[in-house]
């Protein structure tokens, strides 16, 4: 193993290997083409240009630190020659494939979230546990940090926040507080800052086990990278792009994102027709089968090793036959980024009025 290998530890290996490059012996096309959205530090990567020996990887990350050491290693590996590097956001895929004149691909993998090395390097604030500034920021390209969504935020966009992306139950306090902080000289300026004022506000009885500001720190994460919308606008481009016979592949690590990947796996895992038709119509017959049929979990042994594996559900689906003309049309729409909200404040239309917190 070289020091670039002991960083991060990729989860559910075997099973990746097998979804991504178990069927390329029954393709057409002798040189398939993988595309790693979440390259981080190439462990999967690596493991799949060793596995599929004439593949080409083209691996995707946003994070400039990760794509050079993933690239070291790959050359390290000795699979330069088989591997593209792009520094990129993943929502980009369609153009990225675009220019390089890449039609269509035969496997999309993604591992969604952070690497150990985002996790572990304290000056980037991912974690709670230790004391930063509060940056998040997966691309240091990027002008907006956690900072600026604390300082500039109001209380409802705060609210709404901590509320769709960390499921807090107490949402409207913390961003009370976080407000009216700001208003009287007391900024917060820190993680350590933030964890504190999440252990005020939040009354010990109703916490969940863990750290009392997990969910705020989830919920400014994903809201400084995107990290929802751009996976909702990411997997119809891979859609779009794959040749049939090719497989999407993601692990998700919480339940907001694993709702999107199954979302939108199942509008071509399922007939797109009313319950109880006789006949299913051609264009509205399924165009992707279940691979995984639901989410893989890691077993225990891999958890005790590895506890990063403890959340991850692992799905895959094979493109079985040309999407529907129909079905591309909304795909090209989402593609373009439908913003996503979760359901029940789909419904609604707004938020409720938050309690007030004693
Ligand atoms: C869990 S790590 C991937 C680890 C990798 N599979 C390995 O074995 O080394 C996730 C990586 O995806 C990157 N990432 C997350 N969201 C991204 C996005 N929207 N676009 C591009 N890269 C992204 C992160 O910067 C991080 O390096």
């Amino acid at each position: 193993m070289s020091e670039i290998d002991k960083i991060h530890v990729p989860v559910l290996l075997d099973e990746c290997i097998e979804l991504v490059t178990g069927n390329f012996a029954n393709l057409e096309r002798k040189n398939p083409v993988i595309v790693d959205c979440t390259l981080g530090l190439a462990g999967h990567s690596t493991a799949f240009l060793s596995s599929a020996a004439s593949a080409t990887v083209i691996g995707i990350d946003r994070d400039g630190q990760a794509l050079e050491l993933a690239s070291q290693r790959v050359e390290e590996a000795g699979f330069a020659d088989r591997f593209i590097p792009v520094h990129s956001a993943f929502d980009s895929l369609g153009e990225i494939l675009d220019n390089r004149n890449i039609a269509g691909v035969d496997a999309v993998f993604m591992d969604l979230g952070l690497s150990s090395l985002q996790i572990d390097e304290t000056e980037r604030g991912f974690s709670y546990s230790k004391d930063s500034a509060l940056d998040m920021r997966m691309d240091k390209r990027q002008s907006k940090t956690a900072q600026t969504i604390v300082d500039t935020y109001s209380a409802e966009e705060l609210t709404r926040i901590f509320r769709e992306y960390g499921e807090e139950k107490f949402s409207a306090a913390i961003a009370r507080a976080i407000v009216s902080g700001r208003e009287n000289g007391e900024r917060i300026s820190s993680s350590a800052q933030l964890v504190k004022l999440a252990d005020e506000v939040i009354p010990r009885s109703r916490r969940p086990a863990g750290n009392p500001a997990k969910r705020i720190f989830q919920a400014l994460r994903i809201e400084v990278n995107g990290e929802l919308n751009k996976l909702a606008s990411t997997l119809p481009q891979a859609a779009l792009h794959l040749n049939v016979g090719g497989r999407i592949v993601v692990e998700s690590y919480h339940s907001l994102e694993d709702k999107i990947v199954k979302k939108f796996m199942r509008k071509g895992i399922q007939a797109d027709v009313p319950a109880g038709i006789p006949v299913i119509p051609e264009e509205a017959k399924p165009f992707f089968s279940d691979v995984t049929r639901g989410a893989l979990k890691a077993d225990s042994d891999e958890i005790s090793d590895n506890p990063r594996s403890a959340s991850v559900r692992l799905r895959a689906v094979e493109l079985i036959r040309e999407i529907p003309e129909s079905k591309k049309a909304e795909f090209a729409k989402e593609a373009a980024g439908e913003k996503i909200r979760p359901q029940k404040l789909k419904k609604s239309g707004k938020l409720k009025k938050p309690k007030k917190h004693r």
